[in-house]
């Protein structure tokens, strides 16, 4: 590629960038970040929620990669690291991988960094409702109080950094599950705010209020800073590579 832009070599795509009184037509370096999960609901979701970024979004299947990682971690930090790492590790590129749970007021906290294997690995979601409504038969409203948490990580190569974000919401376990958005626990978690399950709302409407678009709009801040030293041709990124 020409252009004023001088960067090591690195996956990535150029794009001629609309010109401006001051610049003219030039080229911008799109790098590529890799978003570590496997999980539809999750690529749906950070894929609208990553729009604009200045990066090129990709998922493991559409560089043809498979990421298979053990998410024993005992933090959504822990495991966050974890799948990022792997990302880096499988791909090269800078990867961001997110971490999420469930936690009930009344279970303890729990499933929380649990979540995904709630029960058993294998239980459906309706199993999982089902659990959670028995251990809540008779608890207050309080006690029926819960938040969804997501922690984000983004894993740079080059410097082997690697970076959090964090976001959350707060909501009250419906004892009736509604809706037919969203994914996992999205239709026993009722807002407030909103007087419906994250499950009842479009996706665009949880992308304003969710626990992953609070994390993400923090990661947003590290991916740019990432991304103006992968640009700026005299950063260590560019005298790394
Ligand atoms: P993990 O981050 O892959 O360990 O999975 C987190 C699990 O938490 C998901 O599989 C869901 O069960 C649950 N979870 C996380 N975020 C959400 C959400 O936005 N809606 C519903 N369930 C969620």
């Amino acid at each position: 590629p020409q252009g004023d832009l001088k960067v090591a070599p690195t996956p990535t795509t150029w794009v001629r960038a609309l010109p401006t009184p001051r610049h003219g037509a030039r080229l911008v370096l799109v790098p590529k970040l890799l978003i570590a999960t496997t999980n539809p609901g999750k690529i749906a979701e950070l894929r609208g929620l990553l729009e604009g970024c200045g990066w090129d979004v990709v998922t493991p299947a559409d560089i043809g990669i498979a990421i298979d990682v053990e998410e024993d971690g005992e933090t959504y930090h822990d495991n966050a690291r974890i799948k990022a790492l792997a990302g880096v590790q499988a791909s090269g590129l800078v990867t961001l991988a997110d971490d999420s749970g469930i936690e009930i007021q009344a279970m303890g906290g729990e499933p929380g960094v649990r979540s995904a294997r709630f029960l058993r690995p294998d239980a459906t979601y309706e199993e999982r409702f089902a659990e959670i409504e028995r251990q809540l038969a008779g608890k207050s409203l309080a006690e029926r109080a819960a938040r969804f948490v997501a922690v984000i990580a983004v894993a740079e190569p080059r410097k082997g950094e690697v970076r959090f974000a964090e976001g959350e919401i707060r909501g009250i376990i419906s004892p009736e599950p509604r809706g037919e958005h969203g994914f996992g626990y999205d239709p026993i978690f009722w807002s407030p705010s909103q007087n419906a399950t994250t499950a009842e709302l479009p996706e665009h409407e949880k992308a304003i209020i969710s626990h992953r678009a609070r994390a993400i709009a923090n990661a947003r801040q590290i991916l740019l800073e990432i991304l103006n030293d992968y640009r700026d041709p005299d950063s260590t990124y560019s005298r790394a590579g």
